[in-house]
């Protein structure tokens, strides 16, 4: 019956406002018109960045980086929520524990962030399988299609997931204000497939506008489909203008503008996933990501994007990437790092992105006349073509927003104009001056509070009422000049408190001129209207302002390594502030009954500054020392290897069919996906009565990118070979390799034991699953495991063995079926006294598998927040790859083949900061080598006071 008046409730949602008789929430209601999104008729500019909490499994952590979202000005966070994470079999579902996305939600919504929910059932993500769970691949229909089989399997996730997103909409108190349908589905155009998820939604009780991400050619799911079947009511772009090749930061919007189109007339421009990192395809290591998407980058493109489309829907990808931990990597494009080259680094850091996100999430959030603009005519930078301007304005207020950029947006010179500005309150001659890829947002006829802002070429970052006058945070790039034009009834008192600033008044315009040097401020009052603080500085002095909201009104900070959050209480105001090493002077703009401060934990001294503010000088972290590792102790195993090994209790791989859509070439089947086994590295064992005249062992594996396989005959190790991946060419288009992964072992003379049982063993990694990006099904559902096996025409018995169940507490994908995962060798509790000492860098490895495992205890102070990683120094051997296990959990692969990382984030909650803690390696060689991994030693990404 519910479901049956959903359904109804579903099919009286117009253009996004759900009305429905009887209904009397009076909170909660997103509608949306061709300017903006409205939350309660409250118009906003959505700035969203992505957040994956599969990629960070320690629940407290996502606090943490939410806050950080918070703070840097967005307002939202866009959350994929992916099915193979909760689903390691057909109808098991967890959401518990690093995987409680109720929490999650909850989270979100505690940091003050509105929540664009995307649970697929595709995502992308360059996780495993594109967060198809792997067992989707051994379901008959296409993936990603209305085909049953498919569908079933989406339905049961759909209705799962829905009903835990649709308790946290805005309706019902919570954050989330859009669900997003599927993902990039531009290529397979099955309208049902599009439809039925929106139904499941709405028949679910999502009543938040749907929206979907588009990509590459346009929009088609919006403009073919915009009233059909499938249509979603707010389509939105993805744009990824300066692509993927890290190798070569410098290049510049290699694919495009990066201007997000106009879908539709009676919905804002929506940039649904909007660049902000990068996969690091070529290897070249997630520092030169930061650098091909950092400050420049982000300042042209996303500034151009705003004022050319007047696009106020934001989604950022990513905010923060996180790790690819356990088997979560789609393996052709990443590896265990998912760093992305984010604003936020793997480790919760901040960077200059970061900076750059801050003033302008801040200035988004502040001068709200931008959530609802109409192009109009620039004034021209006419004395100097090599700059070009483009403008918009709020038609309610007049408030203009005028862009001055490159007029080659390749040009990295510095040039400067004049501006012959016709601003609403009057007509202005004023300098701009842009440097190299830089670009302004400048601000005419604005009430910046109880002031009439005439026009400015310094660039807003935010203001703020506090104590009876206005607080403005105004930059511009170091060296370039700056003029601020206010209006006033009578000619104002203006005291420069610091730095160098001129003024002029005439007919009722206050002028201020001056170069963005240091951090000005100009203190004007009188004049018929409230005070005002200007504070004008350059861009790297507006970055250490911080704003928070108190419930006595707002706060600003300039200083400390970031506020969380502020409150005002008596004569105190108090911060929640993360200090970090460079400590220094902290300043508090606060209401005037504040005459103290307390950072966490801490009282900090204060004096009143001539600017009304309170100064003070905060106190650095305390050492947090790391210990070395050491005490390693080592085993070797692979007893499967050897031909008295009991398979008994092994799976019979003698299955002559399959679902798949890729026939096998030879028979039993032996895809490892046929046999319940999804994850991680796969063993075979083939028995066969040789006839004595067999010469040569003919196999096929596919193992995903970095993957490859190892074989023994009768206990003899034969060698090895590298797995098939997705396609050759590494291109997305191109169909399968025909022939992946081939690989063909001699058998050596005298090995084969005629007429009785001789068993050949084959250890296959599996690196995780393709995806199913432009969903044509055959990609993702590539086989796992042998594909083909042949010795001469002698027939084989197969048995197969996975991973020995799913982890209950980290999941189906943190294991694989190694012997030492299969018996708990990751697991902190394996006793290994028993083990022989024994240094990874020194010892020599034989081919197979060999365990390392040490502890070490951590004491960090519990009022700091230091980010631990594990260092490999030396260079990685391709003939190695590593496991790394911390307390039981697969936090990552290392090892010549396998990616460019040495470092791997530990983070909090695996790891025990205050505790005992275990690392354990497996490491499987190739060949026999003289020394593994190392040398091994853990260090601090970082160290903040956090209380
Ligand atoms: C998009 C996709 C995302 C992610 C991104 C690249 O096309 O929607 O899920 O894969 O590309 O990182």
């Amino acid at each position: 019956m519910r479901r049956v008046l959903q359904v109804l409730l579903a099919m009286l949602v117009t253009c996004g406002t759900l009305v429905a008789p009887g209904d009397a929430r009076t909170a909660g209601e997103v509608t949306y018109d061709r300017y903006s999104l409205m939350i309660d008729g409250r118009r906003i500019v959505l700035q969203a960045a992505e957040f994956h909490y599969f990629r960070l499994p320690s629940p407290h952590l996502w606090r943490d980086v939410l806050e950080k979202f918070k703070a840097a000005g967005f307002n939202a966070v866009s959350l994929y929520f992916s099915w193979a994470y909760h689903s390691p079999a057909p109808g098991v579902y967890d959401f518990t524990g690093v995987r409680d996305v109720d929490r999650l939600l909850r989270t979100a919504h505690q940091a003050g962030l509105y929540v664009i929910a995307r649970p697929g059932p595709y995502i992308n993500a360059e996780s495993s399988g594109g967060g198809l769970p792997a067992w989707v691949k051994t379901v008959p229909g296409r993936a990603r299609s209305s085909e049953a089989g498919y569908r079933e399997a989406y339905r049961e996730w759909l209705h799962r997931i829905n009903p835990v997103i649709a308790r946290h909409q805005v309706g019902e108190g919570g954050p989330v204000i859009l669900y997003n349908a599927e993902n990039e589905y531009q290529v397979n155009t099955d309208a049902a497939y599009m439809q039925d998820i929106q139904d499941q939604a709405r028949a679910d009780g999502i009543d938040v506008p749907i929206t979907t991400n588009d990509c590459c050619d346009g929009g088609s799911w919006s403009s073919t489909w915009a009233t059909g079947p499938g249509a979603v009511q707010i389509p939105g772009i993805d744009d990824y203008p300066q692509s993927f090749e890290c190798a070569d930061p410098g290049l510049w919007g290699p694919w495009g503008e990066g201007v997000t189109e106009r879908l539709r007339d009676d919905i804002p421009v929506f940039a649904a996933e909007y660049q902000a990192g990068a996969i690091d395809v070529g290897d070249a290591g997630y520092d030169k990501c930061r650098e091909l998407t950092g400050p420049a980058f982000m300042k042209y493109f996303y500034k151009n994007n705003l004022v050319t489309t007047g696009a106020t829907m934001f989604s950022y990808y990513m905010g923060y990437g996180g790790t690819n931990w356990g088997w979560l990597a789609q393996p052709n494009d990443v590896y265990t790092s998912y760093d992305y080259g984010a604003a936020i680094t793997e480790a919760r850091r901040l960077t200059p992105k970061y900076d750059e996100f801050k003033r302008q999430g801040y200035f988004l959030q502040a001068v709200t006349p931008i959530a609802k603009t109409d192009p109009v005519a620039a004034p021209p930078a006419s004395d100097n073509p090599a700059l070009t301007t483009a403008a918009r304005a709020n038609p309610d207020t007049g408030t203009q927003f005028v862009l001055v950029k490159h007029t080659d947006r390749a040009a990295t010179s510095t040039d400067a104009a004049t501006l012959d500005w016709p601003a609403p309150d009057g007509r202005h001659r004023v300098p701009v001056q842009v440097k190299g890829r830089d670009a302004h947002v400048i601000v005419a006829g604005y009430d910046l509070g109880g002031q009439r802002l005439t026009l400015s070429t310094s660039e807003i970052m935010t203001h703020a009422a506090i104590g009876g006058r206005d607080v403005a945070v105004l930059y511009g790039t170091a060296g370039s000049p700056g003029a601020t034009v206010l209006r006033y009834g009578s000619e104002p008192r203006v005291t420069v408190l610091d730095g160098r600033v001129s003024s002029t008044y005439a007919g009722g315009d206050l002028r201020l001129d001056y170069s963005h040097d240091g951090l000005a401020r100009v203190l004007i009052s009188g004049g018929g209207r409230r005070p005002l603080l200007l504070l004008i500085g350059t861009d790297e002095e507006a970055a250490r302002f911080w704003r928070a909201d108190t419930a006595s009104g707002p706060v600003l900070v300039r200083g400390t390594d970031l506020v969380r959050s502020a409150s005002v209480s008596g004569d105190t105001a108090r911060l929640v502030a993360d200090v970090g090493t460079g400590a220094g002077q902290v300043e508090v703009f606060a209401p005037p009954q504040a005459r103290r401060l307390r950072i966490g934990t801490q009282d900090v001294r204060v004096t009143r500054t001539r600017s009304g503010s309170l100064l003070g000088s905060t106190r650095p972290p305390g050492p947090a020392p790391l210990p070395a590792l050491t005490g390693w102790r080592a085993h070797v195993e692979s007893p499967e290897a050897q031909p008295g090994f009991d398979d008994s209790r092994w799976t019979v791989a003698d299955s002559t069919t399959t679902t798949s859509p890729h026939p096998p070439k030879t028979l039993p089947v032996l895809y490892a996906d046929d046999y319940g086994y999804h994850y991680g590295n796969v063993w075979y064992r083939g028995h066969f009565t040789a006839t004595g005249a067999e010469t040569t062992i003919d196999l096929n594996a596919i193992t995903g990118k970095r993957g490859n396989y190892l074989v023994w005959l009768n206990g003899r190790y034969l060698g090895s070979a590298a797995g098939g991946v997705q396609a050759d060419s590494g291109d997305q288009w191109t169909p399968p390799n025909p022939d992946p992964g081939p690989g063909h072992f001699a058998i050596p003379a005298g090995l084969l034991k005629p007429g009785v049982d001789n068993v050949i063993a084959v250890l296959v990694a599996n690196m995780g699953h393709n995806d199913d990006w432009i969903a044509d099904d055959l990609r993702f559902k590539q086989p796992r495991g042998l594909v083909a096996a042949a010795i001469g025409g002698t027939p084989i018995s197969w048995r197969i063995q996975g991973a020995a169940g799913v982890d209950p507490v980290r999941g189906g994908l943190n294991n694989g079926g190694l012997y030492g995962e299969r018996t708990g060798w990751h697991l902190s509790a394996h006793p290994d006294k028993s083990w022989k000492t024994a240094n990874p860098a020194a010892a020599p490895l034989i081919p197979g598998v060999t365990w390392y495992r040490t502890s070490f205890r951590l004491d960090l102070p519990e009022d700091q927040d230091v980010p631990v990683g594990l260092r490999f120094g030396g260079d990685p051997s391709p003939a190695y790859r590593v496991q790394i296990f911390l307390n039981g959990w697969n936090v990552g692969q290392y090892g010549g083949d396998i990616g460019p990382q040495k470092e791997f984030s530990l983070p909090a909650g695996l790891l025990q900061e205050r505790g005992a803690n275990t690392l354990a390696l497996a490491v499987t060689a190739e060949q026999p080598l003289p020394g593994g991994p190392g040398p091994i030693s853990l260090f601090a990404y970082g160290n903040v006071r956090v209380r």
